[in-house]
């Protein structure tokens, strides 16, 4: 199997956690985009989708699935059971670095709304201790330097993204050479730095099944009640 036939098994699986007449949290990146696809094939089951960017609302869109407003949803008192998501990398205990694709802050408000986070994935996203990865963190571009010289003195490297603006209109700062032994404490750490609007973190609130795709079937962990 190829990478983006993993992609599509674990997307497929998701499609398990979706109960009918209700609203999906739907994420963002390549994989939430095999997610997309398989939704907008049984789309009538569905009151809609709340989207954790503006690219996957354009993607929803365009395959006639109802993009909601997560405010028009929260307003009317609709619940949004399950938020079906990508990561870029995956611990044992369901934490999360997310951000490659710049959402995280959406991504982290539409989790945080909905009742259940199902992460799917690869194996290759599947690590025993996440930092791998650079640490995406979204900031306020005036806070620029001041968000480097914190994440420096956190034991990281800095790079601002390139030629990239967020949703929201702010920068993006990757974080290398972290060493994550306590994802819940460095999430709040970089939280509480003025300037840093989300970092890339989901441990918190991390997933609460991830279903990560191998050649030989989809594992499906758990772990959080
Ligand atoms: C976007 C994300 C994605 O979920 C993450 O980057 C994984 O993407 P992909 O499914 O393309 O590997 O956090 O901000």
């Amino acid at each position: 199997m190829d990478a983006r036939q993993l992609k599509e098994a674990a997307a497929a699986a998701a499609l398990t956690y979706l109960q009918p007449d209700t609203v999906i949290g739907v994420g963002t990146g390549s994989t939430a985009n095999c997610f997309i696809d398989l939704v907008a094939a049984q789309k009538e089951r569905y009151r809609g989708a709340v989207a954790s960017s503006a690219a996957s609302a354009e993607r929803l869109a365009r395959h006639g699935v109802r993009v909601l407003e997560l405010n028009e949803v929260m307003d009317a008192g609709w619940d949004i059971p399950v938020y079906v998501d990508g990561a870029d990398e995956i611990d044992p205990g369901l934490n999360l670095v997310k951000g490659g694709g710049g959402a995280l802050t959406r991504e982290k408000i539409v989790a945080a709304a909905s009742r259940r986070f199902v992460c799917i994935a690869d194996a290759s996203k599947l690590v025993d201790r996440l930092g791998r990865f650079p640490l995406p963190l979204e900031v306020i571009p005036m806070a620029r330097a001041l968000v480097e010289h914190a994440a420096r003195s956190l034991g990281g490297t800095p790079q601002v993204r390139p030629n990239f603006v967020t949703d929201n209109g702010n920068i993006v700062i990757d974080v290398a050479g972290l060493s994550i032994t306590d994802p819940v404490m460095l999430e709040m750490r970089f939280n509480s730095v003025p300037g840093v609007v989300t970092n890339g973190l989901f441990a918190q609130r991390g997933a609460d099944v991830a279903l990560i795709a191998t050649p030989d079937g989809i594992r499906t962990l758990t772990g959080r009640p």
